[in-house]
């Protein structure tokens, strides 16, 4: 369609609906600027279906409409994120990651802990899946039933609106997930589905035998090995394959059909008026599926990110999209978009590239790995930013890419081997106590469960009562916190980690969790436990509040904000990584130390600011070092790290 038809479309459209004038001058600006683009989007995706122009303009209603709906006191918000600049770039940002009944019980008891998360200095908050989801098999509440009510477990759509309401009020950050690869196979299209409805059987990917799923598995990476090999479940009722990637009860939406795309946004559109502030999109990597690929990071999942973030920054431009695209390290740079798509895809993207391979610098007591890798975390965008963590809900790949092991001389085959035994349980000499997740007998893959504070050692040493095993593990603890919350990006902090909750087996003993040992690392939260944060000298008391310290130097000093000013130094000290993190006025040099060792740097690390008798401020242990000879050494103790503030004002 040419520009001058599309315009008068979306002229007709506006029209119709009633939005004209100066009070909505800025969404249509929005529009007709995005327009084109939406368009030559939605082409290349749906071009040959005949439905095309339909669709399309059923789209623009669809955004005009979501326009319409979003209240005032949203639309204010949106203006005012726009007169901060690019507000999720802030080093006043720290978020946390929780299950609102794990946590607090339910969406009403939530508002009672807000005050405990901002003493914590928490202002953004990951609510873990809260939509209806079948008990027994919900996947942590990824298997979605019904995306638009709220499970009774959690309360009321009503009750998530008034905590989004008390957020605001306490300029608090909302996030919540969209579930966009795959519904629960109870959710109301698959039962229609089910019972032969042919619109409904176009949502999803069956198949009358095996022909089809034999030849796209030859290609499909399994995610679930243990609990839910190969990507195609057999449904009797139907008598056809249905594509189900995840769990055997998670069916793939097929996104070839627009219906779903158009069903996927209204959603989006849902939630983004709900208030979030930003959108985890799930397993976004999984959305497009193509016959002898691996079926993950195609080009058309891009193209339909994209198209989302246009329609997005039209109609809810407050509200940011995250990625969760756990991919290999170069794959996930993509997500930000590339060429011409730079910055007009993902706002932010999980870093787990740098989770995984600060495991493995704890795990080996060499850094190299993790620096070498930063050649690629460093391509991000300017203007997008990373989630940075250290422990989530799910477990922990080691996907990272293998010409980098072995360009520090190890066998990537081996290395991995070394750090499954270490982190996952497997060698009684590790202080870790974790477990393999995900075991593929076929390609020996293994990914890893368990709490900060179990694969950091607390648990093995609160069990052989060690008190010096347990301070060093408080001090891995921190080292793996501050390492990721001073980098630049949002923290995002997995709740029970700021009391050291080492892992629950509990979940073995119910049979809708026991094939899944993510569930270790997914806490029920004692608050009489956590009580225990006020008690000096208890483990809770120095973790939180070493994390508390932690995270209000990030918030004190601008320098932390994502502007991409971060350079890696080179420590000539392969357990010590550092970072410089540049700004205007200040300069912070964060330092880490990965092994049980004490270690030396030479003050050659400070580059320019190598001045013999310069003073720098250490802000993590509150004590001055001054820079000495060069053949003199700043020393650390075992997995010591150092926040040093260098003034650079005149
Ligand atoms: C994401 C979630 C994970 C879930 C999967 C399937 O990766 O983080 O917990 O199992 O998607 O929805």
């Amino acid at each position: 369609m040419e520009n001058k038809v599309l315009n008068s479309i979306l002229q007709t459209v506006l029209i119709n609906k009633e939005i004209q004038g100066k009070a909505h001058k800025a969404f249509i600006d929005r529009f007709h600027g995005n327009l084109n683009l939406l368009h030559n989007l939605f082409s290349h995706i749906y071009s040959k279906r005949v439905d095309f122009d339909t669709t399309f303009i059923e789209i623009v209603e669809l955004i005009i409409d979501s326009y319409k709906e979003r209240n005032p006191s949203l639309k204010k918000r949106d203006l005012e994120k726009e007169k901060k600049g690019i507000w999720f770039l802030s080093h006043e940002l720290v978020g946390m990651s929780l299950y609102v009944d794990r946590f607090a019980g339910t969406l009403n008891t939530m508002p009672e802990k807000l005050d405990y998360l901002q003493e914590l200095g928490i202002n953004l908050l990951h609510l873990m899946p809260l939509f209806e989801s079948p008990e027994e098999a919900s996947d942590g509440g990824y298997a979605v039933s019904s995306y638009r009510v709220v499970d009774k477990r959690f309360g009321t759509i009503e009750e998530l609106k008034t905590l989004q309401q008390s957020l605001q009020e306490k300029d608090m950050y909302l996030m919540i997930d969209i579930v966009l690869n795959h519904t629960s196979d109870q959710h109301e299209w698959a039962e229609k589905a089910r019972q032969g409805d042919q619109y409904f059987q176009e949502f999803y990917y069956l198949y009358n035998d095996r022909t089809i799923p034999d030849q796209m598995e030859a290609h499909m990476p399994e995610v679930f090995p243990e609990s839910s090999p190969g990507s195609f479940t057999y449904n009797k009722e139907m008598d056809k394959w249905v594509m189900s990637v995840f769990h055997d009860y998670q069916w793939d939406l097929n996104f070839t059909n627009p219906q779903v795309l158009k069903a996927m946004l209204s959603t989006i559109f849902f939630y983004a008026n709900i208030g979030l502030d930003i959108l985890r999109i799930d397993a976004p990597a999984f959305i497009w599926k193509q016959m002898g690929t691996t079926c993950q990071n195609l080009p058309e999942a891009h193209i339909l990110l994209q198209l989302i973030k246009a329609a997005l920054e039209i109609a809810t431009p407050g509200m940011a999209i995250l990625g969760e695209a756990i991919v290999a390290p170069r794959q996930i740079m993509e997500y930000f978009g590339k060429g011409e798509m730079v910055n007009r895809e993902c706002d932010l993207a999980y870093n787990a590239t740098q989770m995984a391979l600060q495991w493995d610098a704890l795990a080996t007591s060499d850094t190299r790995n993790l620096l070498a890798n930063q050649e690629i975390i460093l391509q991000k965008p300017l203007g997008t930013t990373w989630i940075n963590y250290t422990r989530c809900h799910d477990d922990i790949g080691l996907g990272f890419e293998d010409h980098y092991i072995e360009k520090i001389g190890y066998t990537p085959y081996h290395h991995r081997e070394y750090l499954k035994d270490y982190l996952g349980g497997r060698l009684d000499t590790s202080p870790s106590s974790g477990d393999l997740f995900a075991v593929n007998p076929k390609t020996n893959d293994a990914r890893i469960s368990g709490t900060l504070a179990s694969l950091c050692g607390l648990e093995k040493a609160i069990q052989k009562q060690d008190t010096s095993a347990i301070e060093t593990s408080i001090d891995k603890i921190l080292l793996m916190q501050a390492n990721s919350i001073l980098l630049g990006g949002v923290p995002m902090i997995f709740y029970g980690d700021e009391f050291g909750y080492t892992n629950d087996y509990s979940y073995l003993e119910d049979p809708r969790k026991n094939y899944d040992n993510r569930w270790m690392h997914r806490p029920l939260m004692d608050w009489k436990k956590n009580a225990k944060a006020k008690q000096k000298g208890t483990i809770e008391y120095k973790v939180f509040h070493g994390l508390q310290k932690i995270v209000s130097i990030r918030k004190k000093y601008k320098v932390f904000t994502d502007t991409n000013n971060i350079r890696w130094l080179d420590s000539h000290n392969r357990s010590v990584v550092g970072f410089k993190r540049i700004g205007d006025d200040e300069q912070i040099f964060c330092l880490f130390n990965y092994s049980p060792e004490l270690q030396y740097l030479t003050y050659f690390v400070f580059d320019s600011f190598r001045k013999q008798g310069k003073v720098l401020f250490d802000l993590w242990s509150q004590k001055y070092i001054t820079i000495g000879e060069d053949e003199e050494h700043l020393p650390f103790k075992p997995y010591q790290f150092y926040v040093l503030l260098v003034e650079t004002k005149k």
